[in-house]
């Protein structure tokens, strides 16, 4: 039994913000579709793999006659991939907007994720269960998992399992890939006839499941405000204390929208976007070389301290460190059987070095020994090496170190170097939800419920006009299809809900780099501070600068 903080026993009160068109009742909701819509790229091809539910219309809920019977409903909601806040507002979500429309209507939680699922193991969100998880971070109320549902025999075993419990909608509330699964899946239950249809909702902390019509995904907002007051309360601390330097990796997994987020309301002395190193082909040495040149200018200044942020994902995108990645890949897949039977890292380390081609090698042999174990043991489900998982701001620190070592040797350099090395990442994932992506949350799934019961199959819930007050929010659906391409993934074509980049021409990006020379040089720290849940609208009600910045909606994509 979890002991209720006094926070939280405040939260469980909060009433989510809704947008104006959502407080109507029911029977004066409507919806109205637009034109068909095409895939943002592969056309042909995706119109071949989704020949039911491509170019389906984007829908709008606005105020007007509901003409669906409210016949009870039997709806299943499953929580897939990371924790992001907001999760637990989904679903309250869906379930106010389901009672809403008739109290026998029953919703069912997925446990565990998507196995959950296929395995058929569910419960009943009962009234008394969802209201003491209101506003809360965390997925525990059923868990999740990183299943991907994507084989036929999956496709069958849900089936069956929606079939026994008389299940008519599915709620997939997931990153990119889930809701990859789930545009998949509604195709699937659609050419069975089976009457039951899938919509998804915009999940992850990393920010990377976003286009023009969705314009965040829920948890970015809290989890970077938890990130940013640590990074703001290191500042203070380093601004303070005069003697380090600090390294924060941020997680973010390949896009680095935390890590500029995080930067926009800090203002660090050094913020690293993966984005650009690849736009800029940099190699390792010409990031360390970056990095050299902000330290030995603030020691000139008598500044031997400072504030650098590290994306995740930035090794893969040092051009010759993703080939090795990838080359290491290719290996530790084709001979995994013969790697498990070396015993020593020593002996693993010669096998790989004669394997790699000679580039590969070379870098390989340069890392140290701590990130050549990193590279070699940690692997994802699928024996890939586990990028996110390799300690970025430590490789960076020793390789500064070495190269000031040599510019104090060589008289170029007159400082002293401490570095502390911080990753963060969990810290984020399960605050409890601001009130911005509590309210989000909670008119996703009121969304994803309207679209279910519309009939409509395929679609991910949307809110729109996101940077404007909550009530002015526009409610709707956007086909999933719509927001696909065709990727390459594991030596296979497939169809793929693209991940957003960090766009070095876009608002955001932009103002960073405006303002990056002068935070690097000066002492500029913003110290944000705590999440608010109460008191001042300025404080409590604000969202993210990213999101600001693009003013609704990013333009890369559809
Ligand atoms: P999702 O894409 O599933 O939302 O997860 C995001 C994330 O938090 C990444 O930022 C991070 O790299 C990864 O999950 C960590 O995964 P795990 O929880 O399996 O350690």
């Amino acid at each position: 039994m979890i002991n209720l903080s006094p926070l939280q026993e405040a939260r469980l009160g909060y009433k989510p913000k809704l947008p104006r068109v959502l407080r109507a009742s029911m029977e004066n909701i409507a919806v109205t579709l637009g034109e068909a819509t095409e895939s943002m790229a592969d056309q042909s091809r995706l119109r071949e793999l989704f020949p039911l539910t491509y170019g389906a219309p984007i829908a709008k809920f606005i105020k007007g006659t509901n003409s669906t019977p409210p016949n009870p409903r039997k709806i299943g909601v499953v929580l897939s991939g990371g924790q992001a806040p907001g999760g637990h507002n989904v679903i309250a979500g869906v379930f106010d907007a389901l009672k809403k429309v008739n109290p026998r209507s029953q919703l069912f939680g997925f446990k565990g994720g998507p196995m959950g699922i296929v395995e058929g193991r569910l419960l009943e969100i009962t009234s008394e269960l969802i209201n003491a998880y209101r506003n809360t971070g965390g997925f525990d109320i059923i868990g999740s998992g990183r299943t991907k549902l994507e084989t036929t025999e999956q496709f069958e075993a849900s089936l069956a399992t929606c079939e026994t419990h008389g299940i008519d909608g599915i709620v997939i509330i997931g990153g990119d890939d889930s809701n990859t699964n789930a545009a998949i899946l509604a195709e699937w239950l659609k050419k069975r006839d089976s009457g039951i249809t899938v919509v998804g909702c915009p999940k992850t902390i990393d920010g990377d499941l976003k286009n023009r019509y969705i314009e965040t995904s829920f948890g970015f907002d809290t989890a970077t405000k938890t990130y940013a007051e640590l990074i703001g309360n290191i500042a203070r601390d380093a601004n303070s204390a005069r003697k380090y330097w600090h390294f924060i990796r941020l997680m973010g997994r390949s896009a680095s929208h935390i890590t500029l987020e995080c930067a926009l309301k800090t203002h660090p002395n050094i913020c690293i976007i993966s984005e650009e190193v690849r736009a800029k082909n940099m190699s390792l040495d010409q990031v360390v070389d970056s990095i050299v040149r902000i330290v030995v200018a603030r020691a000139a200044r008598k500044k031997d301290f400072g504030v650098a942020l590290i994306p995740e994902g930035l090794i893969e995108f040092i051009p010759e460190i993703g080939r090795l990645i990838s080359e290491l890949n290719g290996l530790l897949a084709k001979d995994a059987e013969y790697l498990a039977t070396i015993k020593t890292f020593e002996d693993a380390r010669e096998w790989v070095n004669h394997e790699l081609s000679k580039d590969s090698s070379h870098v390989f042999s340069s890392l140290p020994r701590q990130i050549q174990m990193q590279l070699l043991d940690d692997r994802d489900p699928h024996g890939n090496v586990q990028v996110s998982r390799i300690e970025t701001e430590k490789l960076l620190i020793e390789l500064l170190g070495a190269r000031l070592t040599k510019m104090e040797l060589a008289g170029e350099y007159h400082g002293r170097f401490n570095a502390i090395a911080h990753f963060f990442g969990y810290e984020g994932r399960c605050a409890f939800p601001s009130n911005f992506d509590a309210d989000y949350c909670y008119g996703l799934g009121f969304s994803a419920y309207l679209l279910l019961s519309t009939g409509l199959t395929g679609y991910i819930a949307n809110l729109a006009n996101l940077h404007l007050a909550a009530a002015d929010w526009a409610p709707g659906g956007i086909p999933l299809t719509m927001m696909m391409n065709m990727e390459r993934r594991h030596g296979e074509l497939k169809p793929v809900i693209r991940k957003a980049m960090v766009e070095l021409d876009g608002a955001p990006f932009r103002a960073f780099a405006g303002n990056r020379e002068r935070w690097a040089l000066e002492t500029c720290y913003e110290f944000p501070g705590p999440i608010q849940y109460y008191g001042y609208d300025k404080i409590s009600e604000t969202s993210t600068s990213t999101l600001k910045l693009e003013g609704g909606g990013v333009t890369e994509g559809i």
